[in-house]
């Protein structure tokens, strides 16, 4: 199992680096690492295991964040209305996003970060996400709330850039008229 030793920290080049489209049929490599990122996930939100292997309890995570420089992710999250998702996403894109843009009140955080790094970070407040299955089908997510919120932060690892990016550098708090901010 991945643990937070497996986790790269900013600062290492590998998630500054835009990540390689992966090909299928999958490798069982690629399958795999697919697999061990969700079961992290999973672990680091299960407060025994968390608490037995000192995980940080994340809800996405992209393979740049192991040290794999390749286009997937996986989350597992749950929206407003106690509703899961739970995906292993490879090469993920967003095809639509909305006009409307929503942030974090509480801004965001990183598995990479070991810091707290204040400051909204104004993402589309809905996304269409298109994808492949660890099996290879192509599947379609429609995402808004926080699960949309989460599924941008990844993408965004694979294209080598960090949350922060977004952050108004004057005024982290400043934020642009009629973003929805999730509480
Ligand atoms: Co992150």
């Amino acid at each position: 199992m991945l643990t937070m030793d497996d986790i790269v920290r900013e600062g290492d080049p590998v998630l500054r680096a835009v990540a390689e489209l992966v090909t299928f049929p999958l490798s069982d490599e690629d399958k795999k690492t697919g697999q061990k990122m969700l079961e992290f996930l999973i672990n680091s939100q299960d407060p025994e295991i968390a608490e037995e292997h000192e995980l940080r309890a994340g809800v996405g995570i992209a393979a740049p964040q192991i040290a794999v420089s390749k286009r997937l992710i996986a989350i597992h999250v749950h929206d407003d209305n106690d509703r899961l998702y739970s995906y292993i996403l490879y090469n993920p894109k967003i095809r639509s996003h909305s006009v409307e843009n929503a942030c974090l009140g509480g801004g965001e955080g990183c598995l990479s970060v070991d810091r707290e790094v204040p400051g909204f970070v104004v993402r589309s407040a809905r996304v269409t996400v298109e994808a492949f299955d660890i099996d290879g089908k192509p599947l379609k997510l429609r995402l808004k709330g926080y699960p949309a919120i989460v599924v941008q932060h990844e993408i965004d690892h694979l294209n080598g850039i960090m949350f922060y990016d977004h952050i108004n550098k004057e005024n982290p708090s400043y934020l642009p008229p009629d973003v929805t901010i999730y509480e």
